[in-house]
């Protein structure tokens, strides 16, 4: 086997990609323990081949103490007992390769668990030799050193009593900050990074990525007069998309890709705008090979409540808003960067319960969101259980639910005078384990998940909501997203076109066009529950012909479209148009 032929055939493999992202929890149970494991994953190798994705990225599979779900690393070269061995995970990689798919691990660079063993000698003493893998301060007038609030809530600082100094978290006082300034860290994490592509992996999300860096003046947020003084407020100017992270990112790239030149690396960048991005993920600048950005989910809450935190309160999506960030994203980065395309993750609620619609319209608004998304220029990533259309994981306590963020919600709600009832329904809206519900594979009772219930739940609709229907369906969710991937990997015009917004003031229309060399394809979606009609000069100019539509509709297109309720369609140029134009 020429070797040299099929890295050359392999190389930038993610342009185009498919991912798929496993929460590798909630996915496949096979030892009936209610947690999902790495040979549930195996045993599901067929059915992600079958619906199109290329790659699987899986949540953190390494030994964890599992505050948070394993972004909490003890270990990382060890798989955690709950999802099985280190010869499931070699399997796993041996299996996804021959089904032609590419294994990307999540990596937490940024932090790793208080039990990690770097840590646990780190605050023994302040002369062990690796306290300085941590980021250590003495107090400041006897208390946290800065104002920074960190995300999940208080201070970043945690105090040590041992040492008597506080130490930097940006997350859980039980996840510390990695202090990259520390050569030693920074090897440290290359060695990992290659264990991993040693044993064969393709790639890695790198978790947090921008926030490696941080202003080590330690300067605070506010003036010495702000009124609560026992308030922390964000600060990510201190602690987010510093110079300084650009170096460490374009160090680690060069030092793993020296060898494993193909690797990927895909780099979580929440908050950074377009000019950001394309500083992350140009190919000249060796850092990331494509960005996950927070920049155009959003826009479907309200501060109804100004006394709980925004995040919390559903709102109507501001579809004008998303369209405005998503053109920008769409120009800004066209052939400068590279940037993933997605609709929800393992953080958020799920696209349906947010943008579409849960009960008369589900099938519909899910393969119409899907259309709208995943046509455009970039790298699509699908969570586990979109493709058959799942909702929001709704469970009836809210005991019920482990979100860490949850506590914090609860107690600003209940001071604003909320209810249980009100809080209840705030989770189940919002909180992170709206999207970590067990997948729903059959209709049985724990949805074929297992065979024992599942470690947070499954929701009843897994009787009619199911892979296995799906499958028999002609029509299903399912059946539609495996015809929309197959366009966008075998299209070039999919895959590398130029993105124009078409009716870009219409406050129910998302269409776009886009253009690869003479071959043109136009993508119409009604994004309400009205009906809608559409037309723009490319439409009546020339001739169309309908590539997929979500409402059963392939007839002659005319100059004037009339959309049902979130119907969408996919048109392509057709050839004597195109001949004709000569
Ligand atoms: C990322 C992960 C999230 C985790 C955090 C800390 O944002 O997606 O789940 O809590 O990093 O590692
Ligand atoms: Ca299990």
């Amino acid at each position: 086997m020429n070797m040299e032929v099929s890295f050359l055939a392999d190389h930038q493999w993610w342009k185009n990609a498919v991912i798929y992202q496993v929460y590798p929890r909630s996915f496949k149970d096979t030892n009936g323990d209610g947690i999902g494991d790495i040979p549930g994953v195996i045993e599901k190798l067929d059915y992600i081949r079958k619906l199109g994705a290329t790659a699987i990225w899986l949540n953190p599979i390494f030994e964890s103490p599992h505050v948070d779900n394993g972004y909490d690393v003890r270990n990382y070269e060890k798989i955690d007992p709950g999802f099985g061995t280190m010869e499931d995970a070699e399997n796993l990689i041996k299996e996804a390769k021959k089904h032609g798919l590419k294994i990307i691990l999540d990596l937490v660079l940024n932090h790793t668990s208080d039990q990690h063993p770097w840590f646990r000698a780190a605050r023994k003493s302040k002369d062990s030799p690796y306290r300085d893998f941590y980021i250590w301060r003495d107090p400041k007038d006897g208390r946290e050193p800065t104002d920074w609030a960190s995300f999940f809530g208080g201070s970043t600082w945690a105090f040590d009593e041992q040492t008597g100094q506080y130490y930097f978290h940006l997350f859980s006082d039980k996840m510390p900050d990695l202090n990259w300034e520390n050569p030693k860290v920074r090897e440290e994490m290359v060695k990992i990074a290659r264990f991993w592509l040693e044993k064969g992996v393709d790639g890695f999300r790198l978790d947090a990525v921008i926030h490696m860096a941080k202003d080590s003046r330690f300067l605070p947020v506010r003036n010495e007069d702000a009124e609560d003084e026992t308030d922390f407020v964000l600060a990510e100017k201190y602690y987010a998309n510093l110079p300084r992270v650009h170096d460490f990112i374009h160090e680690f790239n060069r030092a793993v890709k020296k060898d494993f030149p193909d690797a990927f690396l895909i780099g979580e960048t929440a908050s950074a705008d377009t000019n950001l991005a394309v500083l992350y993920s140009s190919p000249a600048r060796e850092e990331c090979d494509a960005v996950i950005t927070f920049n155009y989910l959003g826009f479907d809450t309200e501060a109804k409540d100004k006394r709980i935190p925004e995040n919390w309160q559903q709102g109507k999506w501001n579809l004008a808003a998303f369209k405005k960030v998503m053109a920008k994203w769409q120009k800004d980065l066209y052939g400068k960067g590279y940037s993933a395309l997605y609709w929800n993750n393992h953080d958020m609620p799920r696209l349906l319960s947010r943008f579409g619609d849960e009960q008369m319209y589900r099938e519909k608004s899910a393969k119409m969101l899907a259309t709208l998304m995943y046509l455009q220029w970039g790298l699509p990533i699908l969570l586990q259980g979109e493709e058959i259309g799942m909702t929001n994981l709704k469970l009836p306590h809210l005991e019920d639910y482990e979100d860490p963020s949850i506590p914090g919600l609860a107690a600003a709600a209940r001071k604003a005078g909320c209810t249980d009832a009100e809080i209840l329904q705030m989770v189940q809206k919002r909180s992170k384990d709206t999207s970590r519900g067990a997948m729903q594979w059959t209709d049985e009772k724990y949805g074929g998940f297992s065979t024992y219930a599942p470690w947070l739940g499954i929701n009843d609709d897994t009787r009619e909501v199911n892979a296995a229907i799906q499958e028999k369906d002609p029509d299903s969710i399912l059946q539609y997203y495996r015809k929309l991937l197959e366009i966008k990997k075998s299209m070039d015009v999919f895959k590398s076109g130029t993105w124009e917004m078409l009716a870009e003031h219409d406050p129910n229309i998302y269409a776009y066009l886009r253009t690869y060399n003479r071959q043109r394809a136009l993508v119409v979606c009604n994004v309400s529950k009205e009906r809608q009609t559409f037309t723009c000069p490319e439409l009546t100019r020339t001739k169309w012909s309908c590539l997929l539509n979500n409402a059963g509709n392939s007839k002659e297109i005319p100059g004037r479209i009339v959309l049902s309720p979130y119907e969408c369609y996919v048109l392509l140029q057709k050839n004597e148009a195109i001949n004709g134009r000569n």
